[in-house]
């Protein structure tokens, strides 16, 4: 359980995001970007569909009542002590059509301050959740009231934005239905993905606290499908071992936590969760990585699957056997099913870890062994260079009126992380004025990667390997660059980050910030 959290790092970090806030707040940013509230609109400048533009607001108001608290949760099988939202891991999704606007009171009764960040969504910046930059944070035995209007379709999730918080038990799927939905499909079903460690192993807290004093030397830390080599740091290591390679897409070292268990949602692959259809169906299945160190190699025994959707936005579809999910990325995909008993597995990429796993029964047969993996984790796997967006969500093409680098960097040995040369707090923010196409080349001089995520913003791939799809959090490789283009059509100020949980808690985060 998390109440043993090292009190240092959580308020340096605070103070850190106060200042900035504090900075950033000065010269009536706040009060300028409060125009936008609760109802987005387009750039105005003939782009193809800004983020912000794809459903006039509905009329319909969605309310929920959340509250976050410390709970005792069944992984099946095994009992963990955490914090979730409403004693449930994850929490209950939230379901909205495309322009509802969704109205959520938080209720916080953890020991700790917490907040809700809305992932992927483009909505008014005071709604974001990141405390100190847009909101405060909420006290203990204090409320929260988002509200918002929902303005795309796609697959969400959302999660606190405070300290390690979104590596305990508190995170949930937020669904958007589109109005104009195609539907192609019988069934869907939502699988959540997930490294658990709360109330079984080490706290995140604990972790974090450990990382930030040993970095990459910290007992107990797997040097991500590196065994073999043990007691050897990385200096020991050639590069060409460390980077990406058939075998390892990610990079030899594609996280350092040890989790002791993965589950789909919430569930152990000993007692998972089970799928129960029919033989010849189409099922959709929206995946969300809400882990905190660990992407997961994603397949369905016997089954190809169809990707239609990244991080929420249409692709031309694509049938792969596999693919890698990291965290914070969703993909939605379509299966037709056979006729039996079938493993869908999460097994946690370059991690000799038991697999998350959930079960596809559509008939009689045998359940699989738990820890058996499909012969399609080895198959056709998907890139990023095989998509391409669907043309209703594809950015018109324009020269970028502003490039900005995203350096990313491993400090003292891992026991920072940095963007451009500082951590999160030390920032100037990236300055962009609304209007702007925007190009963000996100470099990667590390030797891990990095899935990044950018608040209230869906952008493009761009540049050498990008087709353009619609992502909001993509991961850069060891020592690779992927340039991303944005329309600024959501002013305010918004996190930048990885969502490797702790890197982005190493300072990891900046802050991409509307010209007032
Ligand atoms: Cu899902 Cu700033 O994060
Ligand atoms: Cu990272």
């Amino acid at each position: 359980m998390s109440t043993s959290s090292p009190k240092s790092v959580h308020r340096r970090r605070l103070l850190q995001v106060g200042a900035a806030g504090i900075v950033l707040a000065s010269g009536g940013v706040y009060a300028g970007t409060r125009l936008l509230s609760g109802s987005p609109t387009a750039a105005g400048d003939g782009t193809a569909r800004a983020a912000t533009s794809q459903t006039a607001p509905s009329g319909r108001v969605v309310t929920r009542e959340l509250r976050a608290a410390p709970t005792t949760v069944d992984l099946g099988g095994r009992s963990v002590e955490t914090w979730a939202y409403d004693d449930a891991v994850p929490g209950k999704e939230i379901r909205v059509t495309a322009g509802d606007e969704l109205r959520v009171r938080l209720t916080n009764d953890l020991p700790v301050d917490t907040t809700i960040h809305w992932h992927g969504i483009a909505l008014p910046q005071e709604m974001d959740g990141v405390p100190g930059l847009n909101q405060d944070p909420v006290a203990p035995g204090g409320t929260f009231d988002y509200s918002f209007v929902v303005p795309d379709p796609g697959t969400y999730w959302f999660h606190p934005h405070v300290g390690v918080q979104l590596d305990t038990g508190l995170q949930a799927p937020l669904i958007v239905e589109d109005p104009a939905e195609p539907g192609d499909y019988d069934e869907e079903v939502v699988l959540v993905l997930d490294d658990w460690t709360d109330g079984w192993s080490d706290s995140p807290d604990t972790i974090l606290e450990r990382m930030a004093r040993e970095g990459m030397d910290m007992g107990g830390m797997s040097m991500g499908g590196m065994e073999g080599m043990e007691g050897m740091d990385h200096g020991g290591m050639s590069m060409d071992d460390a980077m990406p390679s058939p075998q390892a897409p990610l990079g030899a070292d594609s996280g350092d936590v040890i989790y002791p268990g993965h589950v789909v949602n919430g569930r152990l692959a000993t007692n998972p969760f089970v799928i129960n259809s029919a033989p010849g169906r189409r099922i959709r299945l929206r995946l969300i990585n809400s882990g905190g160190d660990t992407a997961y190699r994603f397949a369905v025994g016997d089954h190809r699957i169809t990707v239609t959707h990244t991080d929420g936005f249409p692709v031309e579809p694509v049938e792969v056997d596999t693919l890698i999910i990291g965290m914070g990325e969703r993909y939605d995909v379509v299966i037709t099913t056979g006729d039996g008993v079938f493993p869908i597995v999460a097994a946690p990429e370059g991690k000799d870890a038991a697999p998350g796993r959930a079960l596809l029964r559509t008939g009689t047969g045998a359940t699989p062994d738990p820890t058996a993996l499909p012969t399609e984790m080895s198959g056709q796997m998907l890139t990023y260079s095989a998509l391409s967006p669907a043309a209703e969500v594809a950015f018109e093409t324009r020269q970028p009126d502003r490039e900005l680098d995203v350096v990313l960097e491993m400090i003292d040995g891992g026991r920072k992380w940095f963007i451009n040369g500082a951590g999160f707090g030390d920032h100037d923010p990236l300055q962009i004025s609304a209007g702007e196409r925007v190009r963000l080349n996100l470099r990667n001089e590390s030797m891990m990667f990095h899935p990044m995520h950018i608040h209230g913003h869906t952008f493009a791939l761009a540049g050498q390997n990008g087709t353009g799809i619609r992502k909001d959090t993509v991961n850069v490789l060891p020592m690779e660059t992927v340039s991303v283009d944005l329309q600024a059509d959501n002013p305010g100020d918004w996190a930048v980050h990885c969502h490797n949980i702790y890197h982005a808690e190493l300072g990891m985060q900046t802050v991409l910030s509307y010209a007032p």
